[in-house]
């Protein structure tokens, strides 16, 4: 398939098997997905649909069976600095302060030390870590490290932001902060973002677009606008517009296995 596309990121027709005993497990599909240059798109599905595949095959640690994943209309062939990656769990180095975890990427860039400093300082400060610059990972909550995870993954400067359930292990309240500063992060530096969670009220509150996926044999099922204007604050979460779509994404979710809420 030779498609040409303006889009930021494209997955074409994908199609991704694992071995399975004697048989393949099919864990992607047909996927196709175009995402804009700045584009916030959340993706959201029953656990085992694929999300983290998708996510894998963008980020160039998979490759798909069949079909095209491109980046800026260059096929996917590998990991790269213009796609920073976030995970579930905190990746940082246990044995470097924030500061230095976050200087880590810009030192493998070859930037100088002071420009290292600077550019880590700025984005510890934004994600609001600037009194525990100095601290090592081990004396911080796990919203912190997630918060120093984002700014490490912001500091190296990719266009391209692709977050794996990255706030998935935190409790609610420090989700919602999360949340909100990953909103006024975006705003601040627009980047495209492809964020996977299983969290209906996360993926409508964060989205411009949310995607709905089903399971067995991993697909796209639905894909759902989000209309609401940034900045989306506590009001937004509490508006009726904010239900309408959180009922209508909800119900996508759940219909497609009725009895298998999302992601439990
Ligand atoms: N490396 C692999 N080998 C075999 N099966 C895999 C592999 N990676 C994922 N799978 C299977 O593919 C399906 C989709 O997995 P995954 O993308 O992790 O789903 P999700 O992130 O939506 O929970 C699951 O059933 C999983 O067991
Ligand atoms: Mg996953």
């Amino acid at each position: 398939m030779t498609t040409t596309t303006s889009a930021k990121i494209s997955v074409q027709e994908v199609r991704k098997t694992f071995p399975l005993k004697n048989e393949e497990f099919v864990a992607l599909d047909g996927v196709s997905l175009d995402i804009a240059d700045n584009e916030f798109v959340t993706v959201v599905g029953p656990s085992g649909c694929g999300k983290s595949t998708l996510m894998n095959i963008l980020a160039g640690l998979e490759t798909p069976t069949s079909g095209r994943a491109l980046v800026d209309g260059k096929d996917v062939v590998g990991p790269g600095p213009e796609r920073g990656v976030i995970f579930q769990q905190y990746a940082l180095f246990p044995w470097l302060t924030v500061r230095k975890n976050v200087e880590f990427g810009l030192k493998v860039a070859g930037l100088g030390a002071s420009e290292r400093r600077e550019r880590a300082d700025y984005f510890i400060r934004i994600v609001g870590l600037e009194q525990f610059a100095d601290a090592l990972p081990k004396m911080l909550s796990g919203g912190m490290k997630q918060r120093c995870a984002i700014a490490r993954a912001y500091a190296v400067n990719p266009s391209i932001l692709l977050m794996d359930e990255p706030f998935g292990a935190l409790d609610a309240l420090t989700r919602v902060t999360l949340q909100e500063q990953l909103l006024d992060t975006w705003s601040r530096e627009k980047r495209t973002v492809l964020f996977i969670t299983h969290d209906v009220d996360e993926a409508v509150f964060l989205a411009n677009r949310v995607v709905v996926m089903a399971a067995r044999p991993g697909r796209i099922y639905d894909v759902i606008d989000v209309d609401l204007p940034y900045p989306r604050t506590e009001e937004a979460r509490l508006s009726p517009e904010f239900a309408q779509l959180r009922n209508r994404v909800w119900h996508s979710v759940y219909h497609q296995a009725p009895g298998i809420a999302a992601g439990r």
